[in-house]
């Protein structure tokens, strides 16, 4: 079936959308090409910098489509030609990405996001010239779900509200089969759209609100960058759900975890508000306290009602008036809701075989987190194994080693002409980038496991090199037991 969007033009047709993506492809129409060309902050730019970015270009094929479909601006007819061959300039006209005349100007934009390539709107408009079923690219938040999503080979994964689909997309490569889901029609044309551009036959589209179109089916991944925002208005499906407070990430988590076949993952990019800004984490702790899953709460970003009543209207700051008066209907509404805070961020759950299931919270610094898929996986798997232990002391039986790169940094001061060593932090090098405190002598342990001993043996050795008198050993052992824990539930550490 071939899906046409009424006001847009674009068509899902498959033929033509694949033959579109071999052309861009031949043409290395890539993440790294546009960096090199156009800068690392290229992807950050907005509509303003496209006459610099413009200037930056080659005039050659690829310098063609970039400015065609990375900055959207109008190309010449024969330029696109040139670039895309007769068969590409037919599958651009069939698919209707862009209104082809004397000269080709593109109606979408078409994202490379790693080695995909993804079509949605163009760059978000004004308040009033953007629509309500407006359909964003690889957004802030499409990338922090990305980064938090196992990517281990599965049999299914589903996608809730998908959008432009690219975390479908972003699926079909390690899950045999993907159904993706969205409210929004466009949103859906757009992701069957891209599936065809990136040459994807393995996902299944369906329309409906949150789990509904999942019906009863289990899936070994589910993800969901949730319309969060927390919200008295219908203004956009990509950001309101028209559901109360937070009530559209409750139900997400319980969705995922109603969904989740044994052994499988669910990152969810929700929100969550809070009477209290120093208990601002009780919600999501308690929507996952009664799941039979292990779960972990990652708060990203937190503001107080007006802090994130401004944020999310930060497309009215132009007009002083009309952003006065949404900064007062938005506060208005957290007050008769009791919210003074407002968090977001993500929540992972894993289900598994047993009785024992944990919650933890640690909150992520956006700028920092990196690929963390594996570490999370990690990171379920040894607290399935500290869920079986019948003490905690029992983990000196245990040989551990070191997962990942870290990096230790010491404390010194200066004391009676010496230089003394008053604290010491371990850095995770890679994925959450999570700064563990502790003390210097169990850090400086932990940071040295290789496999080769028991924990208790290598804290014997120790003490005994470092002379250590029993009190010391007893202080250490708990330093030490406390710290690999923490290290194993972060992924930082492994059972070996
Ligand atoms: C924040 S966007 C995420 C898009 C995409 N998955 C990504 O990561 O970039 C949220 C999506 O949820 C969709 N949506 C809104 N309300 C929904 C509902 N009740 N059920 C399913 N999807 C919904 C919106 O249309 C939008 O595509």
């Amino acid at each position: 079936m071939i899906r046409r969007m009424a006001t847009a033009h674009v068509t899902a047709d498959p033929g033509a959308a694949r033959t579109l993506g071999e052309a861009f492809r031949a043409l290395d129409y890539s993440e790294g090409a546009i960096s090199r060309l156009l800068g690392d902050e290229a992807y950050a730019g907005d509509p303003e910098d496209a006459p610099v970015a413009e200037r930056r270009l080659p005039q050659t094929e690829l310098g063609t489509v970039i400015r065609a479909f990375f900055l959207q601006l109008p190309v010449s007819r024969r330029a696109a030609g040139a670039a895309l061959g007769r068969r590409g300039l037919a599958a651009l006209e069939a698919t209707g990405l862009a209104e082809i005349g004397a000269e080709v100007v593109p109606r979408v934009r078409i994202l490379p996001v790693g080695d995909l390539l993804v079509a949605s709107d163009d760059f978000p408009g004004e308040d009033d010239e953007s629509r309500s079923d407006y359909v964003a690219a690889y957004t802030p938040t499409s990338r922090l779900l990305d980064s938090l999503t196992p990517r281990r080979r599965v049999g299914s994964a589903l996608d809730v509200g998908t959008g432009s689909g690219v975390q479908a997309l972003l699926a079909a490569r390690h899950a045999r089969r993907v159904v993706a889901t969205d409210v929004n029609e466009r949103a859906l044309l757009y992701a069957e759209l891209n599936a065809a551009l990136n040459g994807l036959e393995n996902i299944e589209f369906r329309r409906g609100s949150l789990f509904e179109p999942a019906g009863g089916e289990y899936f070994d991944l589910v993800t969901c960058n949730a319309p969060y925002v927390v919200s008295p208005e219908n203004r956009w499906a990509y950001r309101d759900a028209g559901f109360r407070a937070d009530e559209a990430s409750e139900r997400v988590v319980q969705g995922a975890a109603d969904h989740l076949a044994d052994g499988g993952f669910a990152t969810l990019l929700v929100s969550w508000v809070a009477a209290d800004e120093d208990e601002p984490d009780e919600r999501p702790i308690a929507w996952t306290e009664t799941l039979d899953c292990d779960s972990w709460i990652l708060p990203i970003w937190g503001s107080d009602a007006l802090g994130h009543s401004a944020t999310w209207n930060d497309h009215l700051t132009d007009d002083r008036a009309r952003f006065g008066a949404a900064l007062d209907t938005w506060t208005d509404y957290l007050a008769r809701l009791g919210v003074r805070w407002v968090s977001e961020g993500a929540v992972v759950l894993h289900r598994r075989a047993g009785r024992r299931f944990s919650t933890r919270v640690d909150e992520v610094e956006e700028d920092e987190l990196e690929e963390a898929g594996a570490q999370i996986e990690r990171a379920f798997a040894a607290r399935a194994r500290l869920a079986e232990l019948k003490r905690r002391a029992d983990l000196l039986e245990a040989t551990l080693s070191l997962a990942v790169p870290v990096r230790l940094e010491h404390e010194l001061e200066p004391r009676r002409g010496r230089v003394a060593v008053t604290g010491a932090t371990l850095q995770i090098e890679e994925g959450t980038h999570t700064i563990v405190e502790g003390s210097p002598r169990a850090l400086e342990l932990v940071a040295t496991l290789d496999g080769s001993a028991r924990l208790g043996d290598v804290l014997q050795m120790s003490a005994a090199r470092l002379g250590l008198s029993e009190t010391e050993t007893s202080q250490l052992r708990r330093d030490l037991l406390d710290l690999s824990h923490e290290l194993l539930e972060l992924g930082a550490l492994r059972f070996c």
